[in-house]
């Protein structure tokens, strides 16, 4: 009878898994992103490009300051250099196939010299990436799951150059005829964009304020009738060349995903120096306890294999008194990873989208933030 009673526990929490971006492919060099499962007991704490998340489940409702980045998220203290126009691969490490849904992914520059003092919630987000209902009546979290619990998008090659959050995320569908029944599961990434370009893209939308718990693509029955088309919440994707994308009633959603092959080296990664704040507490945004020691986390040495994390940058903020003055010096190295990687991706995906808007302008067509009350949220699968 224990055994049993044991047994049917492990099922339901395993019922209750949901995912989380374990990995990243960033420009050719493969990143292990924040684990809420095994990264806080770990000492040293290691040092991340990915914002913390408290588990793998989904974000408190749409309208609190959680849709951002994820429930108290906090930000990583390394950047991922990125060229504009190359590829990022966010890799799930599972995807349960009843949450069905969207998935977008969004953009947006920070103030600074990078986002480890950002606040996600007041940032200016352009979206580059959404996928939702597939021609076949499929989705496109089918689609992610076929894949290697895989999505991929291409930095728009015309942005500025300059530090980047990005937010991604799959949004599960399948309690989503309740009110607040639709999941969120945003995470985000400090990148440093590389490139020749100067655009700035001005379709832009904040977190909280871009998705309503009333959108059409939020509050709606999966189910029954039968969709025929589907509205991805937030703005249309941004398109390389000033523009926003097209605003047409049938919309290939994403680039065809290409055959990507990775080759030997792509990676020497050149990792990019956080932010050191200039003494010794640091205020972080939501009321999120003060940071009142850094972890100075000297990398290990031995880079064998791929999942390895690149050298963390030395937070030397961490071991200079918080009197001496603000004239730190950051040092960070950088460790050769010779990485072979072999990536296919192959599906297509064409999405027919209705666009709530026809007509477009580069007004956002998400609504304003804190115009909504908080509704009751909860977890289930
Ligand atoms: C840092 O914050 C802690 C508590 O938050 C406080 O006790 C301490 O005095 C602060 N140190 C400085 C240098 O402000
Ligand atoms: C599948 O995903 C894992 C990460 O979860 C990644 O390490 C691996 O390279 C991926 N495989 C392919 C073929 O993309």
């Amino acid at each position: 009878m224990k055994s049993s009673f044991i047994l049917s526990a492990l099922g339901a929490t395993g019922a209750l898994a949901h995912g989380l971006v374990t990995q990243l492919l960033i420009d050719g060099t493969l990143y292990d992103n924040f684990d809420p499962n095994t990264d806080p007991y770990r000492n040293p704490r290691p040092q991340r490009i990915g914002w913390t998340l408290p588990n793998d489940g989904p974000v408190d409702g749409v309208t609190t300051a959680a849709i951002a980045c994820g429930t108290d998220s906090t930000a990583g203290s390394l950047s991922a250099p990125a060229t504009a126009g190359s590829s990022i691969e966010f890799f799930w490490n599972t995807w349960p196939e009843s949450h069905r849904g969207p998935t977008m992914t969004y953009l947006a520059k920070c103030p600074g010299t990078d986002c480890t003092t950002a606040d996600p919630t007041t940032l200016d987000w352009f979206k580059i990436d959404h996928a939702g209902l597939n021609s076949d009546g499929t989705w496109i979290s089918d689609t992610i799951i076929a894949n290697n619990n895989t999505r991929t998008v291409t930095i728009p090659s015309d942005i500025a150059p300059g530090p980047y959050l990005i937010r991604h995320e799959l949004l599960a569908l399948h309690s989503a005829s309740n009110a607040d029944g639709a999941q969120f599961y945003p995470m985000c990434v400090n990148l440093q964009i590389t490139g020749t370009g100067s655009a700035v893209p001005a379709n832009t939308v904040k977190f909280p304020g871009c998705y309503s718990p009333t959108d059409p693509g939020v509050l709606l029955n999966i189910y029954y009738p039968p969709l025929t088309s589907y509205t991805i919440p937030g703005p249309a994707p941004y398109v390389p060349g000033g523009a926003s994308a097209p605003i047409s009633s049938s919309d290939t959603a994403s680039p065809a995903p290409t055959k990507a092959s990775i080759g030997i080296g792509s990676g020497i990664p050149t990792l990019v120096p956080s932010a050191i704040p200039p003494y010794g507490n640091t205020t972080r945004p939501h009321g999120k306890p003060p940071q009142t020691t850094r972890v100075v986390d000297v990398p290990p040495k031995e880079v064998a294999g791929l999942d390895k994390v690149p050298p963390a940058a030395v937070d030397v903020a961490a071991a200079v008194p918080t009197a001496v003055a603000p004239v730190i010096n950051t040092i960070f190295e950088t460790v050769a990873i010779t990485q072979i990687l072999t990536m296919t991706v192959s599906a297509v995906e064409t999405v027919t989208v209705t666009l709530p808007h026809p007509g477009g302008s580069d007004v956002p067509e998400c609504t304003p933030a804190g115009r909504y009350k908080r509704g009751i949220y909860g977890y289930g699968i």
